[in-house]
C-alpha cells in the first residue's frame, strides 16, 4: 500500500507578525504534489492568523495542546478549542517539551487521547537521546515512548508517528537514511506485533531532526520514511525543496 507523503514543518517558537505573513505568503505560491500532505505549525498565538491567510490545501497544527478541554489551566490551549478556529491537528511529545518542560511518555499518551477524541489529528513525537543511543537502548526507548500512547488509543487513523531523534534536533548532524529506516522499521514492527498489521501499515512514520533540502530526497527513498517534522528548514524557501522531496 502507498501511505500519503506527509511533510510538517514546526516553526518551534519562531516568527512575528511579518514574518509569519511573508512564510505563509511563501507557501501559498508552493505547488503541493498530489499525493504529499503538508501542514504547518505555527507558535498558538500565530495559529488563527495562519488558518485564515493559509491555502487550505495545506493544514495548520498546534505545537502543543492539553488534556482538558476548558477550565482553570492557565497557560494551557485545549484541541477543542483548535477545532474551533477550523485547525485539524496537534504535535504532541516533541522532544523539547519532554526534555525542557519535563513531560512523561504517560502525559503524552494522556493528550494524545484527549486530542483524538476531540477531532484532532496528532503528530506524536518519539526519539532517543545521544546517551541513550550509544548505550544501545534506542529500541527499548523508542517503543516504550509507543506504547504510552498505544496504552490509552484504539484508532490510529488520524496518527502520525514522528521519529526525532534527540541529537538530529537542531544540531545539523542529521540520521542516515539507513538509520532512520532502521527505526521507522523497528516501529512499525512493533505497531504490528502490538496493534495490529493494519495499523503498522497504514500508519505514517515521519522523520524529524536536521532535515534539509541536501538530504531530504534521499532520506525520502526510504522504504518506512513516510515523510518528514522539520524545524529551521521550514523557515528557509528550501521548505518548498523538501515539500517535493519525494518527486
Ligand atoms: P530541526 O529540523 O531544526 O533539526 O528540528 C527538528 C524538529 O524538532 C522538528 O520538530
Amino acid at each position: 500500500m502507498t501511505r500519503t507523503f506527509f511533510v510538517g514543518g514546526n516553526w518551534k517558537m519562531n516568527g512575528s507578525v511579518s514574518q509569519v505573513k511573508t512564510l505563509v505568503d511563501n507557501l501559498n505560491k508552493v505547488s503541493i504534489p498530489s499525493g504529499t500532505e503538508v501542514v504547518i505549525a505555527p507558535p498558538a498565538l500565530y495559529i488563527d492568523r495562519v488558518r485564515q491567510t493559509l491555502n487550505k490545501e495545506i493544514g495548520v497544527a498546534a505545537q502543543n495542546t492539553y488534556a482538558k478541554c476548558s477550565g482553570a489551566f492557565t497557560g494551557e490551549i485545549s484541541p477543542e478549542m483548535l477545532k474551533d478556529l477550523g485547525i485539524d491537528w496537534t504535535i504532541l511529545g516533541h522532544s523539547e517539551r519532554r526534555e525542557i518542560f519535563k513531560e512523561s511518555s504517560e502525559f503524552v499518551g494522556e493528550k494524545t487521547a484527549h486530542a483524538l477524541k476531540a477531532g484532532i489529528k496528532v503528530i506524536a513525537c518519539i526519539g532517543e537521546k545521544l546517551e541513550e543511543r550509544e548505550n544501545n537502548t534506542t529500541t527499548q526507548v523508542v517503543t516504550a515512548q509507543l506504547k504510552a500512547i498505544a496504552d490509552k488509543i484504539d484508532d490510529w487513523t488520524n496518527v502520525v508517528v514522528a521519529y526525532e531523534p534527540v541529537w538530529a534536533i537542531g544540531t545539523g548532524k542529521v540520521a542516515t537514511p539507513e538509520q532512520a529506516q532502521e527505526v521507522h522499521e523497528t516501529l512499525r514492527k512493533w505497531l504490528a506485533e502490538n496493534v495490529s498489521k493494519d495499523v503498522a501499515e497504514k500508519t505514517r512514520i515521519i522523520y524529524g531532526g536536521s532535515v534539509s533540502a541536501a538530504n531530504a530526497a534521499e532520506l525520502a527513498k526510504k522504504q518506512d520514511v513516510d515523510g518528514f517534522l522539520v524545524g529551521g528548514a521550514s523557515l528557509k524557501p528550501e521548505f518548498d525543496q523538501i515539500i517535493n522531496a519525494r518527486q
